[in-house]
């Protein structure tokens, strides 16, 4: 897949939704995560991620908004339920991305949002664990990005190859065969 991608949280309720989200983003290959205005205790977070994000994928922690540091030509995309957020099935994910979600108990800060190129939100009834938002949103990226076969009309997977024969004698097209039951046409007639 082209491109890279971050994930990180603004403040943090539960060290162990954040320990989730990092592990999710381990598992996805994230290139970097990150919190902002947030400590994240890692002995505590450690209890979900049991792989070790921090230990394995570059983890920064910002002490604000204002010292959030981007890769150059990386887009901050906001995950947030909110009324004008892009629906994620409908969104086209940047190649160079860095997803930030909210706490648990309140959504993103206005002076995070307007950093941000994009907010997008996952459909849902009510908001979602911040783990589970994040997981998705990242799941989403590697299906719309990811170079996969498009789905089946059918329900199962792609057709494998199908073995020799299967059909009979494999049948030989020649330019003439669509003329096989009619006259060939007069090749030296004009045609306009
Ligand atoms: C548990 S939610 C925040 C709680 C929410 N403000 C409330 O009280 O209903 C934590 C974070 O998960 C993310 N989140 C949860 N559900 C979401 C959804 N459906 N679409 C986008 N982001 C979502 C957002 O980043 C949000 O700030």
């Amino acid at each position: 897949m082209r491109g890279y991608f971050a994930i990180g949280v603004e403040g943090i309720s539960k060290a162990m939704n954040v320990g989730s989200l990092f592990r999710s983003a381990h598992a996805f290959g994230a290139s970097f995560v990150f919190t902002v205005a947030a400590a994240y205790p890692r002995g505590e977070g450690g209890k979900s991620d049991t792989s070790d994000a921090p230990g394995n994928v570059p983890f920064y922690s910002f002490p604000d908004v204002a010292s959030l540091l981007l890769p150059k030509d990386c887009t901050l995309v906001g995950v947030e339920l909110t009324d004008d957020a892009v629906e994620l099935p409908a969104f086209r994910h940047p190649a160079q991305a860095a997803y930030v979600l909210g706490p648990e108990r309140g959504a993103l800060s206005p002076a995070l949002s307007e950093r941000c190129g994009f907010v997008v939100k996952i459909p849902t009834r009510f908001s979602l664990n911040v783990g589970i938002a994040g997981a998705i949103v990242m799941y989403d990226r590697l299906t719309s990005l990811g170079r996969y076969p498009r789905r089946p009309e059918r329900p199962g997977g792609p057709a494998g190859e199908l073995a020799e024969h299967v059909f009979g004698d494999p049948k030989i097209r020649s330019k003439m065969e669509k003329f096989r039951d009619k006259p060939p046409p007069d090749e030296t007639a004009e045609t306009d």
